[in-house]
């Protein structure tokens, strides 16, 4: 018998035989813009560790939304930084606050985009916890509570999909409720299922200005040594009723996103965040990497390991690149 009998190098000869064995592509359809949202007027804050991400006052917001949609991609997913904060974050449900206005300011200028809404309250709270606290503790039950009083808010300003990413128990059955009871039954639920406490959103709680101001979020986000309870934790949202489950962070959890996927039939969407995009930025304006090859490449690593949708700051420009 000659040696060797396979030649795997056959399978990489020229371009048109690696198109055709190729088995996993990056689409515009997989992508997710995140969005920042500020009040005021003619705001365009970069933010400065995430650079070319920026904070937008809504008229601002216009007409960027017009280029996200231009370039095809489908999604875009919003976070409010309001200008009070208070103790139960009250500024998050209410129904002319600077999401919900901000939502039917998009959905007139660019109705082909599907919006997405960030539910949770840290970005409203003065404390920076994603829920009520007393004493030193995050509350469950009423945090539920205000989280389906702000997705009805959401879903009433005309958004198409609410994901709550606060990481308390039975909130997406509240949620799912709350909706329901509204006549909002066709609203969709992203929860964000296994979210893990991660030292990746650092720049995200400089963008938000959502730092907790006590303690950490390893009460109620996911302990990173732990694999079987993002399966608990997907599996019982999906019983409550959503209708994609997300992991987050995206790279280190890579190994999580394909064992969901292999575990569950609904979509599932993987949270690229703040701090996995500044990395590659820094190394990039460092000239230490490709940026754009290494960017793909991630994107690429993401949808592989089994993620349908991809929340990214990278949306816009990964859509250009797949464009050429
Ligand atoms: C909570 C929320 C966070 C992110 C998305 N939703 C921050 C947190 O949990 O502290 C982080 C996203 C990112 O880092 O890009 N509202």
């Amino acid at each position: 018998m000659p040696f060797p009998i396979h030649r795997y190098r056959r399978l990489r000869k020229n371009q048109q035989i690696l198109r055709m064995v190729r088995e996993t592509t990056l689409l515009v359809d997989d992508l997710i813009e995140p969005y920042f949202i500020c009040e005021g007027k003619g705001v365009r804050d970069e933010i400065s560790s995430m650079p070319g991400v920026y904070r937008f006052s809504i008229d601002q917001v216009k007409k960027e939304v017009l280029e996200t949609q231009r370039l095809g991609i489908p999604a875009i997913i919003l976070f409010g930084i309001p200008d009070k904060k208070d103790a139960v974050g009250s500024e998050a449900y209410n129904p002319d606050g600077i999401i919900q206005r901000a939502i039917r300011e998009i959905k007139d200028t660019a109705p082909e985009l599907m919006i997405i809404t960030d539910v949770c309250v840290d970005e409203y709270t003065d404390h920076g916890h994603c829920g009520v606290v007393k004493g030193d503790q995050i509350l469950n039950d009423p945090t539920i509570k205000l989280l389906a009083k702000m997705a009805l808010t959401h879903a009433e300003a005309g958004a198409d999909i609410i994901a709550p990413s606060d990481m308390m128990d039975g909130r997406v059955q509240a949620i799912r409720g709350a909706l329901d009871n509204a006549n909002f039954s066709d609203t969709l639920i992203m929860s964000y299922a296994a979210k893990y406490a991660s030292a990746f959103y650092g720049p995200f709680r400089e963008a938000a200005d959502s730092c907790p101001q006590f303690g950490d979020r390893r009460s109620y986000q996911m302990d990173p040594g732990n694999s079987d309870e993002s399966l608990r934790e997907v599996l019982q949202d999906i019983e409550e009723g959503a209708d994609i489950v997300m992991v987050k962070p995206a790279l280190a959890f890579l190994d999580i996103i394909r064992r969901v996927r292999d575990e569950v039939q609904v979509p599932v969407a993987a949270y690229n965040v703040s701090g996995e995009y500044s990395m590659v930025k820094a190394a990039a304006q460092n000239d230490w990497i490709d940026g754009q090859r290494v960017m793909m490449e991630i994107l690429l690593s993401i949808k592989r390991a089994g993620a349908k949708m991809i929340l990214t700051y990278f949306a816009r420009d990964a859509a250009k690149v797949l464009m050429e």
